[in-house]
């Protein structure tokens, strides 16, 4: 298997519902795919425009300011202290590191890649590219002994499921039992909603409470794209076993993975800035107090969904079936189907749309 064997594209399959959706006399409410809309922080902007003289080769471990920068925010926003630069790594958007990290912790045939049920699609193409198998389950003793990569998402997309300090402590130490490496992806852990995360904070995989002082084979996997709307500049990071940190360093070197030296820079700004994202996350927060009880109205069940970017919902019916419904209202969703097999009757709404766009659809969802 590699790259030529990949399955088309699946968001081709919406573009049918879009063209209608399209059709809707005021406008279409693209609430299918988790792209920001807002506009990125002007402090983030003036550094990257303050970067430009960029003549020489950036370094693929980052900048010491950045690796800084990334050790102070996890023990500020993520309760997680003592980290140092050897701890952490930058790296070109996180899409990239998901698909690559199977091949870059040498897996292949024989090898097994644990994701979630309903999952990220990218988790599944990371490890189809590199011939091992993915098995989608969030049970951990479910876990096959051959599984080598273990991908958890916390909040999860696509359902909003935040993962408690024991579920990420028992993914831990089962994935250590199966000597597994066990990666944590939290890149919207800005955005817990329900309680208690909206007071404690999503937990990282590397919270002392967690892992204790053992970081073996343990990882954290961040996005600014999310928190910063920075999705266009490939702004993401990790963190965690410093042993498995230099070995992924490594390769990402022979592999020309450096993150633009402009990039660097605003990367470091963002992380010391946390106005920016206190400003974000309350938009999201409006926008999900507009959408939530509309979709309810319209007849769909919402489950889980206690942080992230997404609602997760059903009606009961096959998804298609809904995508169909809320297109004729002017309204485009993404499929269960998208997200794996478990969830043939699920339709994932994104907050990521303009106020103007959320109330919208909040009204021509409302009977
Ligand atoms: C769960 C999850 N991981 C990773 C990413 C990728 O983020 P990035 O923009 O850094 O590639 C996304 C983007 O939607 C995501 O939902």
């Amino acid at each position: 298997m590699g790259v030529a064997d990949l399955a088309d594209y699946p968001w081709d399959a919406v573009a049918p519902f879009a063209e209608r959706a399209r059709r809707h006399p005021a406008g279409i409410v693209d609430l299918s795919i988790g792209s920001p809309v807002d506009p990125t922080p002007d402090v983030v902007a003036a550094a990257l425009a303050a970067a430009t003289d960029a003549h020489a080769y950036p370094q693929t471990m980052g900048t010491p300011a950045l690796r800084e920068a990334i050790v102070g925010w996890y023990a500020r926003r993520r309760g997680v202290p003592g980290l140092t630069p050897a701890h952490v790594l930058p790296t070109v958007g996180s899409k990239e590191l998901v698909a690559l990290l199977p091949l870059l912790l040498g897996l292949g045939p024989g090898d097994v890649v644990v994701h979630p049920r309903a999952a990220y699609p990218t988790y599944e193409v990371g490890a189809r590219l590199v011939g091992a198998e993915p098995v989608a389950s969030d049970d951990p003793s479910d876990w096959p002994d051959n599984t080598r990569l273990v991908w958890i998402n916390s909040p999860g997309n696509p359902d909003g499921r935040v993962l408690s300090t024991t579920e990420l402590t028992n993914a831990v130490t089962r994935a250590r039992s199966l000597g597994a490496v066990l990666a944590s992806d939290e890149c919207y852990a800005e955005l817990g909603w329900d309680a208690p995360w909206d007071a404690e904070g999503v937990p990282s995989v590397l919270d002392p409470s967690v892992v204790g002082d053992d970081l073996t084979d343990v990882l954290s996997v961040y996005s600014l794209s999310k928190q910063s709307n920075l999705a266009g500049y490939r702004a993401a990071f990790l963190a965690g076993d410093p042993q498995l940190v230099a070995r992924l360093l490594t390769g990402r070197k022979h592999l020309g993975l450096m993150p633009p030296a402009p990039v660097q820079r605003a990367m470091t700004v963002a992380l010391g800035d946390d106005a920016h994202v206190q400003e974000q996350r309350a938009r999201y927060a409006r926008r999900r107090a507009v959408l939530k009880p509309a979709v309810e109205a319209a007849g769909f069940r919402i489950d889980r969904s206690e942080g992230g970017l997404y609602l997760w919902a059903t009606e009961g019916l096959d998804a298609w079936e809904s995508v169909e419904r809320l297109a004729n209202l002017g309204i485009l969703v993404g499929p269960g189907h998208f997200y794996g097999t478990h969830f043939p009757q699920h339709v994932r709404f994104s907050l990521t749309a303009t106020d103007e766009r959320i109330e919208a659809a909040a009204e021509r969802l409302t009977p």
